[in-house]
C-alpha cells in the first residue's frame, strides 16, 4: 500500500500533500480568505464541541448507513464541490466519482470542474450532485443547469456565498489564475516538485472542462453579484429536481430559503475561503436547524478534519455532512489508494466514536450536542 498507509488522519495527508504538491496548488487548495481567522474559528468550534460518552449499551453491531433525498448512502458525508481537483493530481475528478459509486455518497461536481461533467456523474453511476456558480447577466448559468439536467443530474446545488471571489493572500502571492500561466516564479515552484509536475503536466495542464459550448465561458474572477432572489425564483422555475442552496449562515436567510421552497439547505462558510469574518459555520448550524424547523434537510461542510467531527455536526442538526479539502490532500498524498484509505479512516474515526458514544445507528442521535 505504501504511502496510503502513513495516513492515519487528515492531518497525515495534509503534511504528505504538502511535501509533494508545488506550492501554488498546494496554497490554493489549503488557504483561506484574508489572515485565516475564519478557518481558525471553524475549527475552533469544533474543537470546542464535545460529545457525551454513554457506557455498557452494547454498540457491537453499527451502521454508517443514512438516506439522503430518499437515496440509501454508506455514510452520511459526502465529497463537497471543488473546482479543478485534478491540480491534486491527474484523475482526480473520476477517483473521487469512483469513490462516490462504490460507497453510494453524493460527489459535488464543480461548476469549474476538470472533467466535463457528463463524464463524472456517468463514473460517479449517478451519485454526482452538480454545484453551480451564478455569474455575469446569468445567460451561462442558466445554459449549464439545462446541460446538467440533460446529463442526468437529480440535485443542483446552488452556491451563494461567492457574490465576489474571496481575496486569499496565499493564492495572490503565488499568481494562481485558472488557466494558470507558467511564468518564472511557476517555473521554479513546479521544478522542485518533480513528481507533481512531471505527471500532472506531463498529461496537460488541468483545465476548466465545462466551458466547451457556445456562448458560455466562465471567468473565475468575473463578478458573481448580480444574483438576487429573483435569480433563486428563476433557478427554482428551471430546476425541476432536488435544489439544494449553498452557504447559508443566517438564520433569517435560511428561513427566506425555505419559504423559497428549496429542498435542502446546506449550511457552509466555503471552508472560510470567503468572508473571513463570518462566524463559525459549525456554531450557525443548531441555529439554523432550529430556526427550519425538523421537516427539511440541513447538510452541513466547513472545517470538518475527522469522523468525530462530522458525528458532532450531525448531533448539531445536520442530516448529511461533506469533506472538502482534506480528500484532494489524500489524493495528493497517496493518489487513489491514499483517498480510499483517508475514507476508511474517516469511516472508522465514526464508527468508533459512535461506539464511545452509545450508538449503534445515526437514527439514534437526537439529543442536542452539550456546549
Ligand atoms: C472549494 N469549494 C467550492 N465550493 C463550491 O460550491 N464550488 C467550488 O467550485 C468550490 N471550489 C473549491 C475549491 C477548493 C480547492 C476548496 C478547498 C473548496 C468549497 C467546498 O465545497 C466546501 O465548502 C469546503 O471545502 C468545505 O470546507 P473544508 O472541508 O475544505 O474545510
Amino acid at each position: 500500500m505504501g504511502r496510503a498507509a502513513q495516513i492515519h488522519s487528515a492531518e497525515d495527508a495534509r503534511r504528505l500533500a504538502k511535501r509533494r504538491l508545488p506550492w501554488m496548488v498546494f496554497d490554493y487548495i489549503d488557504g483561506a480568505a484574508g489572515n485565516e481567522t475564519g478557518a481558525a474559528r471553524n475549527r475552533a468550534a469544533l474543537d470546542q464541541a464535545t460529545l457525551r460518552p454513554r457506557i455498557l449499551r452494547n454498540v457491537s453491531e453499527r451502521s454508517l448507513a443514512t438516506t439522503i433525498f430518499d437515496a440509501p448512502a454508506e455514510r452520511p458525508f459526502g465529497i463537497a464541490p471543488m473546482g479543478m481537483c485534478n491540480l491534486s493530481a491527474p484523475g482526480a475528478d473520476l477517483m473521487l466519482a469512483r469513490l462516490a459509486a462504490r460507497h453510494k455518497v453524493p460527489h459535488g461536481v464543480s461548476t469549474v470542474s476538470s472533467t466535463p461533467l457528463e463524464k463524472i456523474i456517468e463514473v460517479a453511476q449517478g451519485h454526482a450532485w452538480f454545484q453551480i456558480y451564478f455569474s455575469g447577466d446569468g445567460a451561462g448559468t442558466f445554459k449549464l443547469v439545462d446541460r446538467a439536467l440533460q446529463a442526468g443530474y437529480q440535485t443542483l446545488v446552488l452556491t451563494v456565498d461567492v457574490p465576489e471571489v474571496g481575496r486569499r493572500p496565499r493564492e495572490l502571492r503565488h499568481g494562481f489564475k485558472m488557466p494558470f500561466k507558467i511564468g518564472p516564479k511557476q517555473f521554479l515552484d513546479f521544478a522542485l516538485h518533480p513528481e507533481w509536475s512531471l505527471t500532472s503536466l506531463f498529461k496537460g495542464k488541468p483545465q476548466m472542462a465545462n466551458f466547451d459550448m457556445p456562448g458560455y465561458s466562465f471567468d473565475r474572477t468575473e463578478s458573481r453579484a448580480a444574483a438576487d432572489w429573483g435569480t433563486l425564483a428563476r433557478m427554482r422555475e428551471a430546476w425541476p429536481q432536488k435544489l439544494v442552496v449553498k452557504g447559508v449562515l443566517d438564520v433569517e436567510d435560511a428561513v427566506l430559503l425555505k419559504n423559497a421552497g428549496v429542498d435542502a439547505i446546506q449550511v457552509s462558510s466555503h471552508g472560510a475561503r470567503q468572508l473571513e469574518s463570518a462566524p463559525a459555520a459549525f456554531d450557525m448550524l443548531p441555529l439554523i436547524r432550529k430556526a427550519v424547523g425538523p421537516e427539511i434537510p440541513v447538510l452541513f461542510d466547513s472545517g470538518l478534519r475527522s469522523g468525530e467531527d462530522a458525528l458532532k455536526a450531525m448531533m448539531a442538526g445536520a442530516d448529511f455532512v461533506f469533506f472538502g479539502r482534506l480528500l484532494q490532500f489524500a489524493i495528493a498524498a497517496a493518489g487513489e489508494q491514499g483517498l480510499e484509505r483517508m475514507w476508511d479512516v474517516l469511516s472508522a474515526e465514526m464508527s468508533i466514536a459512535m461506539a464511545q458514544t452509545g450508538m449503534s445507528r445515526l437514527t439514534e442521535i437526537n439529543t442536542p450536542l452539550p456546549r
